[in-house]
């Protein structure tokens, strides 16, 4: 087997084990969450400040729309800022005041919520069409496959394991990549990330961010 053979089926075998050893079952109350995201966690600030009236979030401050998202992929990034697998000073100090339910509430709450319609950024043409070929073709002379391949069709999300980044904020996009790279966020148990994230040029990081944010993050 050579290498690229291997890394292959190394992404195939960590998205299996990703599948079977990450459902969990969580048990969210929405209303109770909407109730926390407008209050906050008593030292932070509301949800709604940066991520917006209904999850949208804004690019100009690389926060995340954060509305329909999958409740358990949402739960359990909440609490990665709480363990410090994920480090952002901007917003881990919102929420290390809850508890695990109340983070389960406003993973529930959030998840009830349509995704944006209308977030799409625009951005040089040429950097977007390169973003497009690395996307859904991916870069195999570099080990890199089409992101597609684990974020599902049209960038859309799977289950709790693999997030929709279609639509979302090439600002954040472009910073979640170099967290990766330098050790920020290690929410990914099996490293799948970590692997595509280090692989990729600065140049690239900023053409698949480019694209990502060009196109619809829904119907
Ligand atoms: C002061 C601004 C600010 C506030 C207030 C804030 N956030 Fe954030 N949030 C951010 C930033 C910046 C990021 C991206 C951090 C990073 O790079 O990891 C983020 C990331 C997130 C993520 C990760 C999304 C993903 O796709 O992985 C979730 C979930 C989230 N915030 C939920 C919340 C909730 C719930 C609240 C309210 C209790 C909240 N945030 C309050 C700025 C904020
Ligand atoms: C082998 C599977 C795999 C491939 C290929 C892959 N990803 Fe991921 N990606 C993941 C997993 C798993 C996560 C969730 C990590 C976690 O649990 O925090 C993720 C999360 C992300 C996130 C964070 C989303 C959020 O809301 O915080 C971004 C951004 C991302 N990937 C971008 C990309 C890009 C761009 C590509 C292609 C260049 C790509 N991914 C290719 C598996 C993959």
């Amino acid at each position: 087997m050579n290498n690229k053979q291997g890394f292959v089926v190394n992404c195939a075998l960590g998205a299996l084990f990703l599948g079977v050893s990450l459902s969990v079952s969580a048990d969210g109350d929405p209303e109770s969450g909407q109730q926390l995201s407008m209050k906050g966690d008593g030292s932070g600030a509301p949800c709604m400040a940066c991520h917006g009236p209904n999850g949208e979030g804004n690019a100009a401050g690389a926060f995340p729309y954060i509305a329909g998202m999958n409740e358990q992929y949402l739960y359990r990034q909440l609490k990665a800022y709480q363990t410090s697998d994920r480090n952002n000073a901007v917003m881990s100090m919102n929420i290390d005041n809850f508890s695990d339910q109340q983070l389960q509430d406003i993973a529930a709450y959030y998840a009830s919520l349509d995704k944006p319609t209308s977030t799409a950024e625009s951005a040089n043409s040429g950097l977007i069409k390169q973003g497009e070929r690395l996307v859904n073709v991916g870069d195999w002379d570099n080990y890199i496959p089409p992101c597609s391949t684990c974020h599902g069709p049209n960038n859309r999300g799977v289950d709790e394991n693999f997030p929709g980044i279609a639509g979302q904020h090439s600002s954040y996009i472009k910073q979640q990549i170099n967290a990766w790279k330098s050790g920020n966020r290690k929410t990914d148990k099996v490293q799948l990330m970590e692997a595509v994230a280090k692989r990729l040029s600065d140049e690239q990081i900023e053409a698949v961010s480019a694209y990502l944010a060009s196109i619809p993050a829904a119907e």
